[in-house]
């Protein structure tokens, strides 16, 4: 019998980090160990109710139970570009500048597929979101790691990408707030990298995943602020972090006419759109989510705190967030990112990410996600805390 061979481009895909965190933690529970995971970004409270109740409601709807629009519904981009004029106080055309997706990993894993050819490259910070690389390593382009580094507060250093690699590039990923390191990004970043954008014609891909969930006051700017007609960039939204709508999946990406067209002509031979219902909920909570968010966001600052307090206590350095839900840390003198995390995990059943699972950049740090109630949450600390001393 001949074997059956898994393709090429398959052989060194590595699995995904959180599935294999995933895994872990579940052979732990079943030996009745009491993990608590800091693990994965997955909001722990529900979905607001007044999001529920419509899309409860859509459910039932028979028109939605066919194929839903392509693009996404034209309610929904719609919802999309009143949000853009409330948040950001941008026009966007709803009919071509708006593409809704199914998450917005699924977005990010196909955007290295309608922009870049085999001998291209794609920037991507590192440590960084895994998707951006492994999508562009699937197609057999090339990556360039653009290390975030402490000394410079997380952010790419533009001025440090090799001009070859400028030339050849074709995307950039950028994501502020970042996830892992909580970072945010100043004007004169944004300024920078839309001039090099320009000249060398390269796609600003911004995930901003996390735009929305800012502590102190910071307000995430958009990148069409700096790149008024949208020449070079496109942003990636996702509702799951902002409306705790992970299960759902469900997402969009703005851009100029041109990049949504090309994606637009992908994703319509690939997959027929997420589900209508869903884009119901989606609808409510663009057009009236934001207070839910707005106390969503205080829950996080607080937690934040707690976070950070412990850390501090401990004498552990960190990078003090002003965005997302992650706090990143160094590991202590002697551990590696792995053998931190594994130590902590046997000795106290606390779950945090390994920073080298984000990239090589990452190694020596790891991150603690808040999301997962105050009680368990100020738990987890406590047991970290007795570890480390
Ligand atoms: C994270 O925890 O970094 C991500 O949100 C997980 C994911 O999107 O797969």
């Amino acid at each position: 019998m001949r074997q059956i061979q898994e393709a090429e481009r398959i052989k060194n895909l590595p699995r995904y980090l959180f599935a294999e965190i995933d895994r872990k933690k579940k052979e732990l529970i079943s030996k009745g160990v009491d993990i608590i995971s800091l693990g994965i970004g997955d909001p722990d409270h529900p979905t607001p109710l007044f999001i529920l109740k419509r899309i409860q409601k859509a459910l039932y709807n028979p028109n939605n139970h066919r194929y839903p629009e392509y693009e996404g519904a034209s309610f929904l981009r719609k919802a999309v570009a009143a949000f853009y004029k409330r948040r950001f106080g941008h026009n966007i055309n709803p009919d071509t500048e708006v593409l809704i997706t199914i998450g917005s990993k699924e977005a990010i894993f196909h955007l290295p597929y309608a922009f870049l050819n085999n001998e291209d490259y794609a920037i991507i910070p590192d440590p960084g979101y895994p998707v951006y690389g492994i999508s562009t390593k699937m197609i057999g382009a090339n990556i360039h790691k653009a290390p975030l580094l402490k000394e410079n507060n997380f952010l790419i250093d533009i001025d440090n990408i090799p001009p070859k690699i400028l030339k050849e590039a074709k995307i950039i990923f950028i994501n502020y707030p970042n996830n892992p390191t909580g970072a945010t990004a100043d004007e004169g970043f944004f300024k920078k990298l839309v001039k090099i954008a320009k000249q060398y014609g390269i796609l600003i891909a911004a995930d901003y995943a996390y735009s929305d969930i800012t502590f102190d006051g910071y307000k995430t700017p958009s990148m069409f602020d700096f790149d008024k007609n949208r020449d070079v960039s496109l942003e990636f939204h996702s509702l799951s972090k902002p409306f705790n709508m992970t299960g759902f999946r469900i997402g969009f990406v703005v851009s100029n006419e041109f990049v949504i067209d090309v994606l637009k002509r992908l994703k319509t031979n690939m997959d027929s759109g997420a589900f209508t219902a869903i884009q119901e909920g989606a609808e409510e909570a663009l057009l009236k989510g934001d207070k839910a968010t707005r106390r969503m966001v205080e829950i996080y600052q607080k937690r934040r705190d707690i976070v950070v307090d412990t850390l501090q206590k401990c004498n552990i350095s960190f990078f003090y967030p002003k965005g997302t839900f992650y706090v990143w840390a160094e590991v202590p003198n002697g551990f590696s990112s792995i053998s931190f995390v594994q130590d902590l995990m046997e000795k106290t059943g606390v779950i945090v990410t390994p920073g080298n699972g984000f990239g090589e950049y990452g190694e020596g740090f790891f991150r603690i996600s808040t999301t997962i109630n105050d009680k368990r949450l100020k738990e987890a600390m406590q047991r970290i805390k007795n570890f480390l001393s």
